[in-house]
């Protein structure tokens, strides 16, 4: 089987093929990826010089070359990852999300209508559903009712994928995703911001009162979920994962505090904590309904978060030599310009 892996480079990706390419040595898996500021090579490095990978550098965005890759490389499978992913960034900047989330989907789907593909899988977010109050969960049939401009761009990018199966009939399926975390995470998201601003005794920046509820899964589950679709999953069908992981934004920053303190012997850093001006259209709270997937294909998660959450800060502090290279970009511009003028 070839695997045609888009943003591979990123944080799900990159997860996915250190992973996979390593469990399933008599398939073979194409990573693509344009190599944003959230995408680190060093996170692949552990397959990179396996015989069943390989990389290009490409963007999507670029019709030609990617209509020409995906016809050289002929995938039975592509997994769509590529995508900006950053809700504040999009709020500051969405044209990118624009270009790579809509257009990128549609140059993928109209290269992938030419080819003999066998299934076409989509990765994207319950964001799409918009906010929850403080009852009920997303299901499938949740109509779309996104906030923000990353969440509108995945929303256009999943009606693509569903209009090139009903029209085109192209193989696909889709995912539907709550917040993730684990390793290789770039460091803008809260989880992994909250873990190295503790160790670097910096203040902990809270949006609004962190009430906000998000419903979290580790990685390596999203991804196990993702290859249960992609294995056995139904053509054309939606399925939501989620992690019944549900927590108030505080709460999480507190219980890395107190993980933080632990690990690194310098007592609870719940001091650092500090609330800063809210999110403007800040959904309020995301929870997943997962039975579908649960029911059809046996799929469960196998972290909790209390595990999930101490394995992530081990991996980071472990690896400080990933956590210098991502820092050394344009890392301390963008916590300057997200941050300054919040409190
Ligand atoms: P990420 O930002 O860490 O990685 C995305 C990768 O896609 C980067 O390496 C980037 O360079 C690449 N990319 C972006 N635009 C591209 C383009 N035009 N051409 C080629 N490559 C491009 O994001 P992530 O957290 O790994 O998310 C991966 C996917 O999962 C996204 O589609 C996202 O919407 C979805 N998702 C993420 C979460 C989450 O909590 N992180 C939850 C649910 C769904
Ligand atoms: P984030 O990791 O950006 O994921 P998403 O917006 O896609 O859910 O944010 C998770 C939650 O944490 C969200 O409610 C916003 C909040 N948050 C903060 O309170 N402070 C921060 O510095 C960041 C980045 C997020």
């Amino acid at each position: 089987m070839k695997y045609l892996v888009t943003g591979g480079a990123g944080f799900i990706g990159s997860n996915f093929l250190v992973k996979y390419v390593s469990e399933r040595p008599n398939d073979h898996f194409f990573c693509i990826d344009k190599l944003s500021y959230a995408s680190n090579l060093e996170s692949l490095s552990p397959v990179a010089d396996l015989p069943n990978y390989q990389f290009a550098r490409l963007n999507l965005v670029d019709f030609d070359a990617t209509t020409q890759l995906v016809k050289e490389y002929a995938p039975d499978v592509i997994i769509h990852f590529a995508a900006e992913s950053h809700v504040d960034r999009s709020i500051s900047g969405p044209a990118e999300f624009i270009q790579s989330n809509i257009v990128g989907t549609f140059n993928l789907l109209e290269a992938a209508k030419q080819t003999g593909i066998s299934k076409f899988h989509h990765v994207s977010t319950d964001e799409v559903y918009g906010s929850l109050g403080e009852e009920g969960l997303f299901v499938e049939t949740t109509p779309y009712d996104p906030s923000s401009p990353y969440s509108a761009s995945k929303a256009a990018s999943d009606h693509l994928v569903r209009a090139y199966n009903r029209t085109y009939k192209l193989p696909v399926t889709i995912t539907n995703c709550s917040n993730n975390y684990g390793p290789r995470q770039f460091p803008e998201k809260l989880i992994p911001l909250m873990i190295l601003n503790c160790l670097e005794g910096k203040p902990l920046p809270i949006y609004g009162q962190g009430l906000n509820t998000r419903d979290w899964l580790y990685v390596d589950d999203h991804n196990s979920a993702i290859m249960a679709v992609v294995d056995r999953g139904r053509e054309g069908e939606t399925y939501n994962i989620g992690g019944n992981a549900e927590q108030k934004n505080i709460d999480v920053v507190k219980t890395i505090c107190r993980l933080m303190g632990e690990e690194t012997g310098k007592g609870d850093l719940s001091h650092l904590m500090t609330y800063v001006a809210d999110r403007p259209g800040h959904d309020w709270r995301y929870a997943i309904d997962a039975s579908k997937l649960r029911d059809e294909l046996g799929w469960e998660p196998t972290e909790t978060f209390d595990t999930g959450i101490r394995k992530t800060i081990r991996w980071y502090l472990e690896n400080d030599a990933w956590v210098a290279d991502v820092k050394s970009g344009d890392y301390q511009k963008w916590l300057d310009t997200n941050y300054a003028g919040r409190n």
